[in-house]
């Protein structure tokens, strides 16, 4: 400030008295303009919507064995996570999800859990989960846990405690009478099957009763109409939550429930092709869903979440793991006390799927949602092969751009920011217990072990993932050219860098929540556009068949004559370049090539 400017301030408005009247008027102004530019929004119904963190995140799925290894072992762990941290920073993400981490025999590596409020040394311990929400809050991640409520192992002390039926145990799992058969032989109570194959029951001859288990006989049901039980198990999420996760993933949630009358048989499917002790061979209406008892519990896990977001206001998550079948199912979980159940039907995407069956597997996410629901979209997890082998990898990018455009919060298995694909596992490397109970000859259709490979971070040795010379489960071979170091030092185009354009890009409101409406849609090429108010508008155009299509993206809902591309997914000979102008009356897209393209608006 100048002395003459300095003189001229002071003669103006010297005294305290005079300063703060100012300020108070020129607040007061500022605060009046706000608020007629807030409410001449709000009357034209355009307020940009109050959101959660998880609905403004890809939400990132770690399958912990197989992220990263820190110890030398082969097998991730915790410390190895909060290694790679700073990939989620890279990449624009938000939220991890953690596969279970917690005590367990590993029969189905972590999903049979023998002490629900403890770390498996194979991951690490307490101390280093501690280490691992701190640094990921540092970071602005939010940590969703992995909760696994319909069984325990049958090495938890419960269990142990259960078969002795000592008490308050005797009744924490689905314990039944066989029925009786000649010269005191005794079968199953009813024909319930396994998900793993097989009767879902198993004589245990110390308490001489039958336990239920919808999954493996490691993995006994816990009984939730046991009061007992339903309060021990909110007191595993109490302790995660005191030591600071902010959600949960709820495992096989489906199958929490089961009819009291077990002398019900589950009627047959009539499905042909399989056999009776395969879990489809029958229809399940006594064993799963059973959405009145299902609401009380889950209504009780969010009063638990309830009672740590009311100290601070901030969200505490719930996603639920449950394949609907019909829309009808889809909407009873979104009425639960979940956020929301995951969608799982863009896993039914496979190589003859184009743009017309991805705009069915689309619109159903979108169909009958109630006020409020929020969509979500899945491409893969531990449990499934992954998209990028079941489309091909040349979709690869393609996929990527459709699953962060759309509208609703995406979820993303590790690797699929690189394009990674499934491994070629041998019977004798193959340890998926829902494969090994087959044959060598068909192990594959079943075992899980191909989409579970070690995260390819470089192309070091074991793909950077130990520095053992051994791995769990096969280092997939191609780890020389897809893994993250050399994607992210490519000089033009590659997979993470397009998956990170497009992770920030998801910041812009049309993304973010703007209104999703479908355009062009053909056997090969699907399109729409995102836009919310006057932000620009994108429309995204992909092929995901195996021809050229050629179209007119003109008409509504895009009424526009030109763009630029924002985006494309790198195909070699692209005609449209990132910055590119284009026509939109006439855009031709080869097999896989997809772009985001801004559109101009006519002066
Ligand atoms: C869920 C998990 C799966 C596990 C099963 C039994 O479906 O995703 O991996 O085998 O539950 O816990």
């Amino acid at each position: 400030m100048t002395a003459m400017t300095k003189d001229k301030s002071q003669h103006f408005c010297s005294t305290v008295k005079c300063q703060c009247l100012v300020l108070l008027l020129t607040a007061g102004c500022v605060a009046a303009a706000v608020c007629v530019a807030l409410l001449s929004t709000a009357v034209r119904g355009r307020m940009p919507p109050d959101m959660e963190w998880w609905q403004t995140t890809i939400i990132y799925q770690i399958y912990p064995r197989s992220f990263m290894d820190s110890n030398n072992d082969g097998i991730g762990d915790i410390r190895g996570i909060i290694s790679k941290l700073d990939h989620f920073t890279y990449l624009n993400v938000k939220a991890i999800w953690i596969s279970p981490v917690y005590e367990s025999p590993m029969k189905d590596f972590g999903y049979d859990i023998s002490n629900f409020t403890n770390v498996s040394p194979i991951f690490g311990n307490l101390t280093d989960m501690a280490n691992l929400t701190e640094e990921a809050h540092k970071r602005g991640l939010k940590v969703i846990l992995d909760f696994v409520p319909n069984h325990s192992s049958n090495l938890h002390m419960w269990f142990n405690e259960s078969v002795k039926r000592t008490p308050r145990y005797k009744d924490y799992y689905v314990w039944r009478d066989g029925i009786a058969g000649p010269n005191g032989t005794h079968s199953p109570p009813n024909n319930w099957l396994s998900v793993f194959k097989n009767s879902a029951w198993e004589w245990n001859e110390e308490r001489k009763q039958y336990y239920y288990h919808a999954f493996l006989k490691e993995q006994p049901d816990l009984n939730y109409r046991n009061p007992a039980l339903v309060e021990e198990m909110q007191n595993a999420l109490r302790f995660w939550l005191e030591r600071g996760v902010d959600g949960f993933r709820i495992d096989a949630l489906p199958y929490l429930f089961e009819v009291t009358n077990t002398s019900w048989n589950e009627p047959k499917s009539n499905r042909t092709d399989l056999d009776p002790t395969q879990y489809d061979y029958l229809t399940h209406p006594y064993t799963q869903n059973l959405m009145d008892d299902m609401y009380k519990v889950l209504a009780g896990w969010r009063d638990v979440l309830d009672e740590y977001e009311n100290l601070d206001e901030k969200r505490r998550f719930m996603v639920v793991e449950a394949y609907t079948k019909t829309t009808a199912e889809k909407i009873a979980w979104y009425k639960s006390a979940a956020d929301m159940p995951f969608y799982f039907g863009l896993l039914n995407i496979n190589k003859a799927c184009g743009g017309s069956c991805i705009r069915d597997i689309v619109d159903e996410a979108y169909k009958d949602l109630p006020a409020n629901a929020w969509a979500n979209f899945v491409f893969g997890n531990h449990d499934n092969r992954r998209v990028s082998t079941k489309k091909g990898p040349e979709f690869v990018n393609a996929l990527n751009m459709l699953l962060l455009t759309l509208k609703g919060t995406p979820t993303t298995y590790y690797g699929e920011e690189i394009g990674m694909l499934d491994v070629n596992i041998t019977y004798n490397q193959s340890v998926d217990p829902q494969g090994k109970v087959y044959n060598e000859s068909v192990f594959l259709k079943y075992s899980r072990d191909p989409e579970r490979s070690p995260m390819q971070w470089s192309n070091d040795t074991m793909a950077g993932f130990t520095n053992s010379t051994t791995s769990w489960l096969p280092v997939g071979s191609n780890y020389r050219t897809i893994n993250v170091e050399t994607e992210k030092d490519a000089e033009g185009f590659s997979t993470i860098k397009l998956y990170r354009t497009l992770a920030k890009l998801r910041e812009e409101p049309p993304f973010r929540y703007g209104l999703f409406k479908t355009a062009v849609v053909n056997n090969n090429t699907y399109s729409y556009l995102r836009h919310a108010f006057d932000f620009p508008q994108y429309l995204i155009a992909i092929n995901f068949g195996s021809s050229t299509d050629t179209s007119d993206y003109t008409k509504a809902p895009v009424n526009a004559e030109r763009g630029v591309v924002v985006a494309n997914t790198g195909n070699v000979n692209a005609t449209y370049n990132v910055n590119s102008n284009v026509d939109l009356s006439r855009i031709t897209l080869n097999s896989a090539e997809g772009l985001v393209i801004k559109i101009i608006n006519a002066p």
